[in-house]
């Protein structure tokens, strides 16, 4: 079956009062992106092409989040009819169906918006509605006998026949296009909140003959994001589904329920990963990698046959190819590490490419700022860098050259050299024996 095209407009001009944030509420993020790109996401991969988000006034980190989109901006906020009307101008035109969907609301399946829009091919209002356990103040759909809507009532304005109706409004609904704006310009505000009801179009569609009818949806989907309490229980569903997915395409999580995910993770086969684990945005991860307890990845690309952990932090721009190994307490930034190269122990690499099998010894630091500027360490092929060593940026280490340990490198190091900074060594013979002797008696005289 070909469908239609079709189009959204999401609702996300309030400013979430409850959240007690100085940002717009579907700017908080879920698994490391905004709610509103969550809709969008899911939307899109429902088949959506055109989409519109209904912005408030002075919401220009919004704008952002959604561009390349449309904004329209509600000024004032006179209830969801209102707000949908705003888009009226960016929808000029489309005769496909339109999903209305709330920005605060980010957790609905792609899989049900695509529910929505093949039954818009039969109807010309569809509603998601829902059965929640407490029915609370949720508007109610109110159906005939034959399973046709006939109104949504506002909890408000609902009788108390009404209010026993268990079938609730999720606020999401579909509408023919061509349909939609003559409807909304019906809606007044004369019901108990003073407010343009989008929910009154459905009796207004009745009215006019056309159809309307309902798609039921699960509660947990349904989940709206009010406050940071409701915001962590999404993030837990959301967490949820990410670690099932991972496991679903072959990841072993040692303990599912203390690795954190980002939205757009990706593990490969035979990933093992241990406790506590935390994925920021942009981690990619190939087949067969170990990563241990306590590590913190974000914007890193791992090859196949990586080990990484227990404790190792690697930041943006941190590119591990196959089979290096990168121990405990270990940061890595902005660093190409090349295949089968080692940086084990206690180290800091950043802006800096470690050559294939060289090896960083525990402690070494890539010193690579000086409170200005930063600059690049290049470290070739099969060196060996001696432990508890800086190497001052910029500088470069040659193919096979050795560093001793303890060395302040500022100076580049020729392919094959050894160079070392260490003082000689000197030995005093027998020095601590007396100094100790002195010691004990002096003390013994106290
Ligand atoms: C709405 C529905 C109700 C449904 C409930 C589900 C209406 C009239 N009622 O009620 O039937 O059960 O959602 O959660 O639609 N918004 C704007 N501009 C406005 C008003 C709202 O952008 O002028 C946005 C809000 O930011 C929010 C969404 O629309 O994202 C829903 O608005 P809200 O006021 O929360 O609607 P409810 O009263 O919860
Ligand atoms: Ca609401």
């Amino acid at each position: 079956m070909t469908m239609s095209k079709s189009a959204a407009i999401i609702l996300a001009a309030g400013l979430g009062t409850r959240m007690k944030s100085t940002m717009p509420k579907v700017m908080h993020a879920l698994a490391g992106r905004p709610m509103v790109n969550h809709v969008i996401a899911n939307l899109q991969e429902a088949g959506v092409t055109e989409l519109v988000c209904v912005i408030g006034p002075d919401m220009p980190a919004l704008e952002k989040a959604v561009a390349p989109h449309k904004t329209a901006v509600q000024v004032d906020r006179l209830g969801t009819g209102h707000a949908v009307l705003a888009a009226k101008s960016a929808m000029d035109g489309f005769d496909g169906s339109v999903l209305i969907a709330f920005g605060d609301t980010p957790l609905i399946a792609p899989e049900t918006f695509s529910k929505m829009l093949t039954a818009a091919q039969d109807s010309d209002v569809v509603v998601l509605g829902f059965r929640p356990d407490d029915p609370a103040a949720y508007g109610r759909l109110v159906v005939d006998e034959d399973n046709h809507l006939q109104a949504i009532v506002e909890f408000k304005d609902a009788t108390d026949e009404q209010r026993a109706i268990n079938l609730c409004n999720s606020g999401v609904m579909c509408v023919k296009g061509q349909k939609l704006f003559g409807l909304l310009e019906q809606i007044s505000n004369d019901n108990a909140a003073g407010e343009y009801y989008l929910t009154d179009i459905v009796a207004l569609a009745r009215k006019a003959g056309l159809d309307c009818s309902v798609v039921e949806g699960h509660e947990d989907e349904l989940l709206g994001v009010n406050s940071r309490v409701e915001l962590a229980k999404a993030e837990g569903l959301v967490q949820s589904q990410l670690r099932v997915r991972a496991m679903v395409n072959g990841a072993t999580l040692m303990d599912p329920s203390s690795t954190h995910f980002s939205f757009d993770t990706v593990l490969g086969k035979d990933v093992v990963v241990e406790p506590n684990v935390f994925f920021g945005p942009g981690v990619r991860v190939g087949d067969n990698v170990l990563i241990k307890a306590f590590s913190h990845l974000e914007e890193t690309t791992l090859g196949n046959g990586v080990v990484m952990g227990p404790y190792a932090r690697l930041r943006p721009g941190a590119d591990l190819k196959d089979n290096v190994k990168v121990g405990n307490f270990v940061e890595i930034k902005k660093a190409l590490i090349e295949e089968g190269a080692k940086v084990n122990h206690l180290s800091y690499i950043g802006d800096a490419r470690v050559g294939p099998n060289a090896n960083i010894g525990a402690g070494t630091i890539t010193c690579n700022y000086d409170g200005y500027f930063k600059y690049h360490t290049d470290i070739g092929a099969g060196a060996f860098i001696g432990s508890n060593t800086a190497l001052v940026a910029p500088v470069k280490i040659g193919d096979n050259a050795n560093v001793g340990a303890g060395s302040t490198i500022s100076k580049d190091v020729e392919g094959g050299d050894l160079s070392l900074t260490r003082a000689p060594q000197k030995n005093f013979s027998g020095w601590a024996d007396k100094f100790r002797a002195r010691r004990t008696e002096e003390k013994s005289k106290k």
